[in-house]
Formats: structure tokens, C-alpha cells, sequence
């Protein structure tokens, strides 16, 4: 009896050893060669919550140089990514309708052929659809594939998913998704014979281009052409192409990157991002690289970004471009942010007569115009007065400004939350701006009895929170203490303006 009762202590002494030191080594690899290069059906990888490291791998590519696996996003959003270790940029991102939260455990699995992630309480936030596969591997392209054992077709490929990025080899097609932007404001999309760029206003109901390039060999009038496609050369360029018949495919345009006449040696890995500062940027990576160098944007001038300066912000072109705001009527011009918040409605209310405007301020102001008006919708005729397009706008609750230049009498309507314009020393440039007035600002409005009703209402609010203040403070002083602690953590990533310097030393050609 005596002998039985101290072995089971010694018994569980020697257990509990055995499983801390299985638990330390397992999971660890070590080397090169025990890198997790296949995932099998019945895979399950529970994210540690709250980890430290923002990556956290669970299956790296032949090369080692990309990985996949739970990613950190801004201060504690969870998404699955395809890392580029050297440079720790995703070159492609998950991103499920609603994000994970980095402090709870999500779960990948792959199982019944498809790779799903799971948060513990919101259940399925993201899967591999129509795809049924045996494994799961990361090629060297940095393209995830889902495949079937005895195909080398993959069921399911990252490259058809893009999310701001294209890599070399990856087919940008008209039905692939648009890459969007990582602050979800742009999106690069692919017609049947152009590329455009496009902001997104009202959760992507309205999407007004602000750049746009046509295939210079593609037949826009004909129909029966088949689409373009475009693809990241490793040369240094982007080509679209028309795929012709019996797999071949022909060259209908090239966008050539600085580097492309260069025969650069070292170049390991080229990437196309649809900034968050609404450029379309290529980048190179070369052997013992420090960081991504850009080869390439669509637009180089800082002022023909549509927000380069924000909402109602004026952008003054220049060998250093600066920002000044509509919103003021002398020149001196505060600086941005101009308009606080993003317009998430046009002006129009149903009201008791079918649709009505809700209340606007107007702002008028000479020597302005937009930097994309080639792709915006204008009168149909030249010969507008100034009057004219103005009532073209302030009539319609869709419409947030008109442009009017006072030479060619051309009128451009904005039919989109107002952004930056650009300045332009000329005054027969005018523009019509209506601004959002906000409920606070209604107070004139209302009658009397109203105002004298608010009036003894504040008065006895007044007094009452008063009262509560003195009780109140000790509270919210403790709070705020605790609070300052935490904010401090909320570190966000790097800002999107990163080449700004660069960007405000061109001119215009
Ligand atoms: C992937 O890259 C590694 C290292 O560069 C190389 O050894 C391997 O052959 C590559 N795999 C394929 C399929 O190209
Ligand atoms: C891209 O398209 C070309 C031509 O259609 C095709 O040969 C190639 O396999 C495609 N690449 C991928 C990664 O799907
Ligand atoms: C239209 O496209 C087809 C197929 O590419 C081509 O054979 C035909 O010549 C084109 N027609 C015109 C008018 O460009
Ligand atoms: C590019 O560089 C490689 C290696 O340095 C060289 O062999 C090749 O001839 C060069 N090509 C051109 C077009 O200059
Ligand atoms: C525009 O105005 C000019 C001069 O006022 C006139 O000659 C021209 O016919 C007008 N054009 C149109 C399309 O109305
Ligand atoms: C209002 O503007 C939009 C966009 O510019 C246009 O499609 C619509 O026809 C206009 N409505 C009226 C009544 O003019």
C-alpha cells in the first residue's frame, strides 16, 4: 500500500517531463531540410493568440524565400498571407469579407480537399472554394497551390486571387479580381482591351476611374476579339496579351519598367502593387537586397493622384508639390486634412416629393481643375456658360462638383465624393463644390420655440453635468492613465505616402 502511494507522485513526475520535452521539440524545425514544404489532408495549425512575431509560417516554398502562414495586420487583425521573407512583405493576402482577430486562436485546416480558416467564435472566415485537392504546396513563383495527386494542374492557385499585388508569371485576366489597395480606397482592374485605376467610394457601389490605358494593338471596336490579359514580365515589363488559338498568344502592348534596357544582373523577384496611395508601382528585389526598389508607376506626378492632399484638398504642382484646401478662400490655405471622415452616401434622401438633396454648403473657387477629367463624364456640348454647368450640378443629388473651363467652355461633372484637385493659374478654370453640412450644423434653421426649448434643455444639462463632473473626474482620470498605456501599442504600419520625397522632386514632363 505504503509503495503504491509514493510511486504514483514519481509516476507523474516522470510523465509530466516526458510530455514538456515532446512539446518543445516537436513542433521546432531545424534546418533547412525539415522545413514544412507539403500540406496533406488532415492538416490543422492553431494560431498562437496574441503571438509576438507578426508571421507566424506553416509551409515555406522549395527556395525558402517565401513562406505561408498566419499574418498580423495593422494592430490586431489575423489574415493567412504568402510572405516574402527577405523583404517581410505578403505578396498575397487571404483576405476574408471579415477579418480574424490576432488575439484569439483561428485554426487553418485542410481537409475534404480545401483549405478553410476558422476563428474559435465567428466560425468559417475564409476557404479555398470549388477546389478539391490532396495537397497543398508553395511554389517558388510564391504561387499556393491546391492540387490532386495525380495532376499537375492545380484545382485551386493563389495567382487567381489576387489581392494588391502581381507577381512575375501570374495571369491578370478581365474575370480575375481587381487588385485592391491595402486601405481598400483603389483598385486596379482589367477591361476587355485597357487597364484602369479606380477609387472606391460607398463600399465599392461607385468606382469613377482616374487613370486608364488602352492595349495599343487591340481592336476596341471589335467584338469578336477575344480579351487581354496582362502579366509581370522578369524582364522588367508588364505585356498584355491576346490569347490566340491553340495556346499561343500574342503581344498586344508593353508598359516597359526602368529597367528593362538595362539588362540589370541580381534582380531575384519583381512585384506590380496597387498602393495605398492610389499608384500602380512596380518594384524589384535583388540577391542580398535591403529593400524593394520601384522601377515603375503609372502616374508621376504626385498632384495627379486623386487624393494626393485628401478630401477638398488643393494640390499646388511644382518641383515640391504642396497641399492647401478648397475649403478656404484665401490663398494662405490651412494644410490637410481639409474634410474630416469618408463620404459614405451620395446627397441624395427620399424625401416626401421622391428624392431630394440633404443640405450642402456650396464652395466656389477660381484656378482649378481635376487631374483626371479625360475619364470623367462631361456636358455633351463645349459651349456651356459657367452658369450653365453649374446647374448641371447643384440640381442633381448625385453629383458632388462641376469644373468648368472658361476657354473651351468644356463642363466636367464630379459624380463622386469631392478628392483632390489641382491648381492651375489660370482663371477661366472655375469650380462648383457642394460640402456635406453636417446635423450640427443645422441650428439656424430651426424655429424659435425649438431653439428656446434647447436652450432650457442645456441650461439644466448644464447643471447636471456639472454635478456629475466632480464625482466623475477621479474615474476618468484613473482610466485615462490606463488608457495611454495601451494606445501606445497601437502602432500602425508604415504610412502610405513612403515615397512622397521622391515622388515630389519630378515635374510634369
Ligand atoms: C526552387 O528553388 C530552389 C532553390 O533556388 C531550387 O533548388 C529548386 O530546383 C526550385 N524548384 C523548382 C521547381 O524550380
Ligand atoms: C498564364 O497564361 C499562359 C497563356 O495562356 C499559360 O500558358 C500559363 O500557364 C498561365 N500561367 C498560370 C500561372 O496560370
Ligand atoms: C477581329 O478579330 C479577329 C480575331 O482576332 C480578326 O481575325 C479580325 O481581323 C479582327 N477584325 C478587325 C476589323 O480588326
Ligand atoms: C545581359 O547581361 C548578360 C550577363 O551579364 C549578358 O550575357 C547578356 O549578353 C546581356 N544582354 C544584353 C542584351 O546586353
Ligand atoms: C459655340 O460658340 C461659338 C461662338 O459663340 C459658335 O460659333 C459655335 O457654333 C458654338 N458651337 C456649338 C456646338 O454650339
Ligand atoms: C445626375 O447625374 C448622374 C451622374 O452624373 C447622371 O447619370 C444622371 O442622369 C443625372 N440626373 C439628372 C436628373 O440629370
Amino acid at each position: 500500500m505504503m509503495k503504491a502511494t509514493k510511486g504514483v507522485p514519481a509516476i507523474a513526475a516522470v510523465l509530466v517531463a516526458v510530455l514538456v520535452v515532446a512539446s518543445t521539440t516537436a513542433p521546432r524545425v531545424r534546418g533547412e531540410d525539415q522545413l514544412v514544404r507539403q500540406l496533406s489532408n488532415g492538416f490543422t495549425a492553431t494560431h498562437a493568440a496574441g503571438a509576438t512575431s507578426a508571421f507566424e509560417p506553416l509551409l515555406y516554398a522549395p527556395s525558402g524565400v517565401f513562406a505561408f502562414g498566419f499574418l498580423r495586420v495593422g494592430a490586431a487583425s489575423l489574415d493567412l498571407a504568402v510572405f516574402h521573407l527577405p523583404s517581410s512583405f505578403p505578396v498575397w493576402r487571404a483576405t476574408p469579407a471579415s477579418p480574424g482577430d490576432w488575439s484569439r486562436p483561428a485554426t487553418l485546416t485542410f481537409d475534404d480537399g480545401s483549405l478553410v480558416l476558422t476563428d474559435p467564435d465567428a466560425g468559417v472566415l475564409w476557404r479555398t472554394l470549388d477546389a478539391i485537392g490532396d495537397t497543398v504546396a508553395l511554389l517558388n513563383t510564391s504561387n499556393l497551390i491546391v492540387r490532386r495527386y495525380d495532376t499537375s494542374v492545380p484545382t485551386w492557385q493563389s495567382f487567381d486571387h489576387p489581392s494588391d499585388t502581381l507577381v512575375v508569371d501570374q495571369n491578370f485576366t478581365v474575370s480575375s479580381p481587381p487588385l485592391i489597395s491595402g486601405n481598400r480606397r483603389f483598385a486596379f482592374r482589367l477591361g476587355k482591351t485597357f487597364m484602369a485605376l479606380q477609387m472606391e467610394f460607398y463600399g465599392g457601389r461607385s468606382t469613377p476611374t482616374y487613370w486608364r490605358h488602352t492595349a495599343l494593338e487591340a481592336q476596341p471596336q471589335n467584338a469578336t476579339e477575344p480579351p487581354v490579359y496582362g502579366r509581370l514580365d522578369g524582364r522588367g515589363f508588364f505585356g498584355l496579351y491576346l490569347a490566340g488559338g491553340g495556346g499561343g498568344e500574342q503581344k498586344v502592348d508593353t508598359l516597359s519598367f526602368d529597367t528593362f534596357v538595362q539588362n540589370l544582373t541580381g534582380v531575384v523577384f519583381r512585384r506590380m502593387t496597387m498602393d495605398d496611395d492610389g499608384n500602380l508601382r512596380a518594384y524589384y528585389w535583388t540577391d542580398g537586397g535591403k529593400d524593394w526598389i520601384s522601377d515603375y508607376k503609372a502616374i508621376a506626378d504626385r498632384c495627379e493622384l486623386p487624393t494626393s492632399c485628401g478630401a477638398y484638398g488643393l494640390c499646388v504642382p511644382g518641383a515640391a508639390a504642396q497641399c492647401q484646401c478648397l475649403l478656404d478662400s484665401d490663398t494662405a490655405g490651412t494644410s490637410p486634412p481639409c474634410h474630416a471622415g469618408e463620404e459614405t452616401a451620395d446627397l441624395c434622401a427620399s424625401g416626401a416629393d421622391g428624392v431630394e438633396q440633404v443640405d450642402f454648403d456650396v464652395v466656389r473657387r477660381t484656378r482649378v481643375s481635376v487631374a483626371y477629367k479625360e475619364v470623367l463624364p462631361s456636358l455633351e456640348t463645349t459651349n456651356k456658360t459657367e452658369a450653365e454647368c453649374e446647374a448641371a450640378c447643384a440640381g442633381n443629388c448625385s453629383c458632388w462638383g462641376a469644373v468648368y473651363n472658361g476657354e473651351s467652355g468644356y463642363c466636367y461633372l464630379i459624380d463622386f465624393p469631392v478628392e483632390t484637385m489641382v491648381y492651375e493659374a489660370d482663371d477661366r478654370k472655375v469650380g462648383y463644390f457642394k460640402v456635406r453640412r453636417l446635423p450640427s450644423m443645422k441650428r439656424s434653421r430651426m424655429s424659435p420655440a425649438v431653439i428656446a426649448a434647447t436652450a432650457v434643455l442645456s441650461l439644466v444639462l448644464v447643471g447636471l453635468t456639472a454635478a456629475g463632473v466632480c464625482s466623475g473626474y477621479r474615474l476618468w482620470e484613473r482610466r485615462r492613465r490606463k488608457r495611454a498605456g495601451m494606445e501606445q501599442e497601437l502602432v500602425v504600419g508604415p504610412g502610405p505616402y513612403k515615397d512622397l520625397k521622391t515622388m515630389g522632386s519630378l515635374t510634369k514632363p
